[in-house]
C-alpha cells in the first residue's frame, strides 16, 4: 500500500512528496528538533559514529534534506559529501545554512533522485540516508541505485523511523505520533497533510528484519540493525562486498 501525503490530489508519491518537502522547507528544520526533542540530532551523531573505522574519503548523503546528516558526517574528516534530493526547496535552506556555517567547500548539495543517481557505478566510500528511505515511491529501486553507487568493501548507514514494539513505549508513542505530532506540525508548517504523512507512512513502512531483507536482496552483505530509543528509530548498516 502507498501512503502519499496528499490524498486528494493527482500524481505519483514522488512527485508529491517533492511538493511537499518543498511547501514545509522553511520550518523543517524548527519542527525537526522541536518534535523530536532534539533526539534527532543524537541519532544522526550515532549513525555517523559507525562509519568512524572506514574512515569515508566520499561521501554521498541521499535524500539530504536541508542537509543536516551530511554536516554530521563531516565528523569523520571526508575529503567531500555530496547531497542529493528531490525538493529544491529543501536544498535551498540547506545551502542557506552551509554558507553561514562556512561549510560551502565541503559539502556539494545537488538535485538528485535516488532512483536515478546520475554517478557512475562504485563511485562513493560510503553512502548514508537519514528519514529519507521511508519517502522514495520505489523503495528496492532506490536501495538498489544505493548500492550501485557505493564502492566494494564501502558501506551504508541508513537512519529511518520504526516502531516500538513494547508496552508502555509502544502506547505512548502512538498517541504522540497520531494526535499530537500532526496539530503542532500543521500549525508551525501550515501544510495541511505533511504532519499525518508521517506517522500514517511509519505505520506502513518495514522495519527491523523486514527492512534488513531489502538491503540483502538488492545486494547489501552483512545487514545489522540498532534499535534507537525505545525503537522509535532504527540504524541499519550494510555492506558491498
Ligand atoms: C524527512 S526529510 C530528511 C532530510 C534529512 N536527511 C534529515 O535527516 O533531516 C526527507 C527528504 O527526502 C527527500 N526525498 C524523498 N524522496 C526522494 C528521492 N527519491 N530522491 C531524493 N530525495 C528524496 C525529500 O525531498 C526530503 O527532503
Amino acid at each position: 500500500m502507498t501512503v502519499v501525503p496528499y490524498k486528494d490530489k493527482e500524481g505519483g508519491k514522488k512527485e508529491q512528496v517533492a511538493d511537499m518537502f518543498n511547501n514545509i522547507s522553511k520550518k523543517y528544520d524548527l519542527l525537526n528538533h522541536v518534535l523530536s526533542l532534539g533526539i534527532d540530532i543524537v541519532w544522526r551523531k550515532k549513525a555517523v559514529r559507525l562509519l568512524k573505522d572506514d574512515q569515508p574519503k566520499l561521501i554521498l548523503d541521499i535524500a539530504t534534506g536541508t542537509g543536516d546528516f551530511a554536516i554530521e558526517a563531516l565528523a569523520l574528516n571526508p575529503d567531500k559529501v555530496i547531497g542529493v534530493d528531490i525538493s529544491e526547496g529543501m536544498l535551498a535552506e540547506g545551502r542557506k545554512k552551509l554558507t553561514r556555517r562556512k561549510l560551502d567547500d565541503r559539502i556539494e548539495l545537488q538535485l538528485g533522485d535516488s532512483e536515478k543517481l546520475l554517478f557512475e557505478e562504485n563511485k562513493f566510500d560510503a553512502v548514508i540516508v537519514s528519514f529519507g528511505v521511508r519517502n522514495f515511491e520505489n523503495l528496492e529501486k532506490g536501495l538498489a541505485d544505493m548500492y550501485r553507487v557505493l564502492k566494494p568493501g564501502g558501506k551504508t548507514v541508513i537512519v529511518e523511523f520504526s516502531k516500538p514494539k513494547k508496552f508502555p513505549m509502544k502506547q505512548a508513542y502512538n498517541f504522540y505520533f497520531k494526535y499530537i505530532l500532526p496539530k503542532i506540525g500543521k500549525v508551525v508548517s501550515k501544510d495541511n497533510a505533511a504532519y499525518t504523512y508521517l506517522p500514517e507512512s511509519v505505520q506502513v513502512f518495514p522495519d527491523g528484519k523486514a527492512f534488513m531483507d531489502i538491503l540483502e536482496k538488492v545486494g547489501f552483505k552483512n545487514t545489522r540493525c540498532k534499535e534507537l530509543t525505545f525503537g522509535i528509530s532504527s540504524i541499519y548498516v550494510g555492506e558491498k562486498q
